[in-house]
């Protein structure tokens, strides 16, 4: 009998802490030892030349999530979390989202049955509070957070879903009660519906308004607003999406403050503007997301934010449409303003070469902030750091395989999810995961999957290290 299941031998291996040349012995999917000349082992993977890194955790995607009248997300749990293995993922955390006058509870054990035996990668929920009744307020959401839903986003924006102040305080105060980590999306909603009515009334309703429809004065705004309410009701909140300079600047003086207020960024923040949304005909649709993307001033707060740890997590806000597809970016005929084009982009399977390849290879940030916030943050923040996010003996064997320096020009075919489009196409990248392992289980290599679906499991999580 082997020492081990696996080893994988000569790599250069990063934490967010230090960089160290060992070979890590794996068994019973778990890592049992660091070390030299560990011994024999079943397989022995070959990491002479390469970069070992924990395998990334992308706490803030959308799964198979409702998405409104005839609009389908393009990604189910089997393609986003392949695309996410392939990209070097070993854990996503998408969103159960709870939609007006349906019980939580129920929601979430309809979110359950899409994903089991569906996954590559380890999943875990978010709760979206949509409808803070009485009932989910005082019973549902605290027996979901002893269950392990640890977190939940509430949004300020968007019909169906936007929150009022008193709503916001009222999440705010169960969280508080059963240390639960709040996560907003902040745009203020009445200053959006009413550019977007201006804007259709001035018959400029191409997809690149959308833009104009949502200014950083509405994310910065309500950035102010969530943070005032979460300081009034003595929580932890994650401002996830954070696009640019005024609203990453709101959170920095916060953080200064002492309050525990914590920011998150995404790749279409480093690498788009709006200038992107100004396509021939309605290729602008492709890039309609929310909040939108900015210019390079704003790019560049970005950059900084990241390198001075006001974002602690860069995720990649994966929120999958089909361009080419009447129930995705080209809604159904009639339907022609940019008001109608479903919000969100692909990016799972993108997040962790762009950031390795714009960031760490261009030397913007090094790989232990590099690991910090694309693995080892996301474990702290959603109750997953007993396990995940980090390569030391006793966690799982979550493990991506770098090679450093092959150089590729990015393309929506290598992405393998269930979009027909990335909004990265085109760029160079320098940097790309080659082998993924779950658990100890290679799961991508080489760009296929090699694992059965359903290797990945539903993780039940502790409480937010944040908290
Ligand atoms: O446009 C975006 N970001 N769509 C996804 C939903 C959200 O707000 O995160
Ligand atoms: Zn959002
Ligand atoms: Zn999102």
């Amino acid at each position: 009998m082997s020492d081990f299941d696996t080893i994988i031998r000569g790599g250069r291996i990063s934490t967010a802490a230090d960089t160290f040349h060992c070979d890590i012995g794996i068994r019973d999917g778990r890592i049992v030892a660091l070390g030299e000349k560990l011994g024999s082992a079943d397989e022995v993977i070959d990491a002479e030349g390469h970069w070992v890194l924990p395998g990334g955790i992308d706490s803030h995607v959308h799964i198979s999530q409702p998405s409104g009248d005839g609009i389908v997300m393009a990604d189910d749990f089997e393609s986003a979390t392949r695309s996410a293995a392939l990209g070097g993922n070993t854990t996503v955390l998408p969103f159960c989202m709870q939609e007006k006058g349906v019980s939580l509870r129920e929601a979430v054990k309809a979110y359950h049955a899409k994903a089991d035996g569906e996954c590559y990668t380890d999943v875990s929920f978010h709760l979206i509070i949509s409808d803070p009744t009485e009932q989910v307020l005082g019973q549902e959401l605290p027996a979901l957070v002893d269950d392990g839903y640890t977190s939940f986003k509430v949004f300020m924006t968007y019909e169906g879903l936007a929150l009022s102040d008193l709503e916001m305080l009222k999440v705010m105060a169960v969280a508080r009660e059963k240390r639960a980590l709040v996560m907003v999306h902040a745009e203020n909603y009445d200053v959006i519906r009413f550019l977007t009515d201006q804007l259709e009334q001035a018959g400029k309703t191409a997809p690149r308004f959308h833009a104009t429809s949502r200014p950083v004065i509405a994310e910065r705004e309500a950035t102010y607003r969530a943070i005032s309410l979460a300081e009034l009701s003595d929580v932890p909140l994650v401002v996830v999406h954070v696009s640019n300079r005024e609203a990453m600047e709101e959170i920095r003086r916060a953080q200064q403050k002492g309050l525990k207020i914590f920011g998150e960024t995404c790749p279409q923040y480093l690498t788009l503007t709006e200038n992107d949304l100004d396509g021939l005909n309605m290729e602008g649709a492709k890039y309609v997301c929310s909040p939108p993307p900015r210019d390079t001033d704003s790019q560049e707060a970005c950059w900084q934010g990241l390198q001075q740890n006001v974002f602690s997590v860069f995720s990649s806000d994966h929120c999958p449409f089909r361009y080419d597809d009447p129930q995705g970016k080209l809604t159904p005929k009639g339907r022609t303003s940019f008001r109608w084009v479903p919000n969100g982009i692909p990016g799972v399977g993108a997040r962790l070469p762009v950031l390795f390849s714009e960031g760490v290879r261009k030397g913007r940030i090094d790989i232990n902030t590099f690991v910090a916030v694309t693995a080892t943050n996301h474990a702290r923040a959603y109750g997953l750091s007993a396990r995940k996010g980090t390569i030391a003996v006793g966690m799982d064997a979550d493990v991506a395989i770098w090679n450093p320096d092959i150089e590729q020009t990015l393309t929506h075919a290598m992405l393998n999810d269930g979009s027909d489009y990335t909004p990265y196409e085109g760029m160079k990248l320098t940097g790309w995961p080659v082998t993924t392992l779950v658990r100890g289980k290679v799961v991508a290599r080489n760009g296929r999957i090699e694992a059965p679906k359903g290797h990945g499991t539903y993780l039940k999580r502790d409480l937010s290290g944040y908290v």
